[in-house]
């Protein structure tokens, strides 16, 4: 059923038009003689408040507008994988095939394309009884990447038929007898983008996220099926480091949503993802990545949906089983795109201009992360992790994008302008980040280091003791310090350099395997044990600091494997007996 309506008012992209009878919130509509996509955000009386996915410029009062009766929906099958889509998923680059750099207003392609035909292998048989999530066959959709083709939720019966060939996305691939008569399978379906799709049953997180990257893997870990949020200010490493996450997480498929406004803030990913080789594989990483961007001229609108439509696509594949991470860059353009409709919309404005209902969003927004048992027989587990980068304004954490946020997640890695000024990176502030999952982590990393809440916490703790030590150095002078703590900032230089920097462009440091972490972090925190007593008995710190095995121990991290770090342990013990020997002092 179509709905008609005529177009009253135009406020940029929002679109005031009064329908022949109510339409319903949520509805897609087709604005205007072009056809622009929009969606009905608010009914008053007999007005429908449309939001405009495309630009409005030239749309007059009197244009018609078409109700289509249906919400916002994603198209779910083969031919997503290794695609750029934009927020409303239309394929970015088969639209500039169409229509050249700058999409025409109202274009209509179909999402997923319907001509290509992709060999279907039959996992189910006839007389097979089968509930919605049910994997009905496998289509190797790119090499590194198999699709599992899902029966959709809510739809049960038996295999009446069912066949092994090769099929478009549209064509019946068998049919399902069920109590409502036949029905016809095919290798897609649909699934409205604000609405989560169903899972059996959540469980609890148990395994981290991998990434190789030290101070996240080993400081502040994510848990599959968790939450992290990355607040940062203008240039200090949010989207390197949702790059790196994309590349070497232990996830089986990435998906990247770009809400920015500037073009440039994602053609740049844009350009160079499909560079990138999966170090799974060694074939492109891509094969196993999606893309939402707005890379093109459409309005902030658009921002607002592409989260929505990126979360739906990674909610897809979790039920297919794998583990997906999902990221955001950045969620504070999402936030101001909620802003700018809320505005338009003459609704009362809360902290800086946001809507009331800002926070809510984005706990709606967060829950939709989580490790589940998919729906459909048998016991499948996937998972979705969401990370989101923030753009706190002048780098501030105290406005309302960065601490609603902060409620909500699991992981908060605090990005801090200082530390990227000095070049440290990832400038994760470690006294100012946080993670719910160490639990997780501390059973998972004891197979690498037995101790290991014990090490990190001793590490951590160095930290945090040579800030506040820095805090009176910087009055008194370092040279005025007690030995024994200027043996703590020698150990906290140490702990930056050694480990905590890691620079996303070196040859050997760009991954970091779980293992050669804890031993890197293992020696460190022994160096200290070591050196301790040699300070207390009167050794002058100089003389550790100049010990060879000082620099050796930064460099480390820059040498391939944990050999290297062996050999260090034993150098390491054989310089500090000769120091303890040349004060006559008794090692431990
Ligand atoms: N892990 C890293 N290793 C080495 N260099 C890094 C790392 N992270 C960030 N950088 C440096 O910092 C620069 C800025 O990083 P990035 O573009 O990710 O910042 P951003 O927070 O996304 O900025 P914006 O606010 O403009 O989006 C990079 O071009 C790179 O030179
Ligand atoms: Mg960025």
């Amino acid at each position: 059923m179509s709905l008609r309506g005529t177009i009253e008012r135009i406020n940029g992209s929002l679109v005031v038009a009064r329908f022949e009878a109510e339409p319903r919130i949520g509805d897609l509509v087709e604005v205007g003689k072009l056809g622009l996509m929009g969606e009905i955000v608010r009914l008053s009386g007999e007005e429908a408040f449309i939001q405009c996915y495309e630009a409005t410029s030239g749309l007059k009062p009197g244009e018609p507008v078409i109700d289509t009766g249906k919400p916002l929906v994603a198209e779910l099958g083969p031919g997503i994988m290794g695609t750029i889509l934009d927020g409303v998923e239309r394929s970015e680059t088969k639209l500039w095939e169409l229509t050249g750099p700058f999409i025409t207003r109202g274009a209509r392609i179909l999402p997923l394309d319907r001509s290509k035909r992709w060999g279907f292998e039959p996992t189910v048989k006839q007389g097979d009884k089968v509930t919605g999530g049910d994997i009905l066959g496998t289509v190797q959709e790119t090499e590194s990447f198999q699709h599992r083709i899902l029966l959709p939720p809510g739809v049960e019966g038996t295999i009446e038929q069912i066949s092994r060939g090769s099929f478009t996305v549209e064509e019946p691939i068998g049919t399902l007898k069920t109590a409502t008569g036949p029905v016809e399978l095919r290798l897609m379906h649909t699934w409205p983008v604000r609405r989560p799709r169903p899972f059996k049953e959540r469980l609890p997180l148990s395994i981290p996220l991998v990434t190789g990257q030290r101070v996240i893997d080993t400081f502040f870990p994510v848990a599959k099926g968790g939450t992290a949020s990355i607040p940062g200010g203008f240039g200090t490493g949010k989207t390197v480091m949702l790059q790196q996450i994309s590349k070497w997480a232990d996830a089986d498929v990435i998906i990247l949503i770009g809400c920015g406004e500037r073009g440039n803030e994602m053609a740049d990913v844009v350009a160079h993802f499909p560079e990138l080789t999966d170090p799974r594989s060694g074939r492109r990483l891509i094969e196993r990545t999606v893309i939402v961007a707005n890379v093109s001229n459409m309005p902030v609108s658009a921002r607002e949906a592409s989260i929505y439509l990126g979360i739906t696509l990674g909610e897809y594949y979790r039920d297919m089983g794998y583990d997906v991470a999902v990221m955001a860059d950045s969620t504070s353009r999402w936030a101001e795109a909620l802003r700018d409709i809320s505005g338009r919309l003459e609704e009362i404005p809360a902290e800086s201009g946001y809507p009331a209902y800002l926070s809510d969003r984005i706990a709606e927004i967060y829950e939709r992360a989580g490790r589940v048992v998919t729906l459909g027989s048998g016991q499948r587990v996937g998972s979705l992790t969401l990370l989101g980068a923030v753009s706190p304004p002048g780098g501030d954490f105290s406005e309302p994008v960065t601490t609603h946020t902060l409620r909500y997640v699991g992981t908060f890695w605090a990005l801090d302008q200082e530390l990227a000024f000095r070049r440290h990176f990832p400038a994760i502030n470690w006294l100012r980040s946080f993670s719910k999952y160490l639990e997780v982590a501390s059973q998972w990393w004891s197979k690498y280091e037995r101790n290991w809440d014990q090490v990190r916490a001793v590490a951590l703790g160095l930290l945090e003791e040579a800030a506040e030590i820095e805090e009176t150095a910087r009055i008194i002078g370092e040279k005025a310090l007690p030995d024994e703590q200027r043996l703590i900032l020698l150990v906290a230089e140490m702990l930056r350099e050694g480990f905590l920097v890691q620079s996303a462009f070196h040859e050997v440091d760009k991954f970091c395997e779980p293992e050669k972490q804890a031993a890197l972090l293992k020696i460190i925190v022994d160096f200290y044990s070591l050196a301790e007593p040699l300070i207390r008995h009167g050794i002058p710190i100089e003389k550790v600091r100049e010990l060879d095995i000082v620099p050796e121990l930064m460099r480390l991290k820059e040498r391939e494997g944990i050999k290297p770090i062996e050999e260090a342990r034993i150098e390491m013990k054989r310089q500090i007996e000769r120091l303890a020997k040349e004060y006559e002092v008794a090692p431990r």
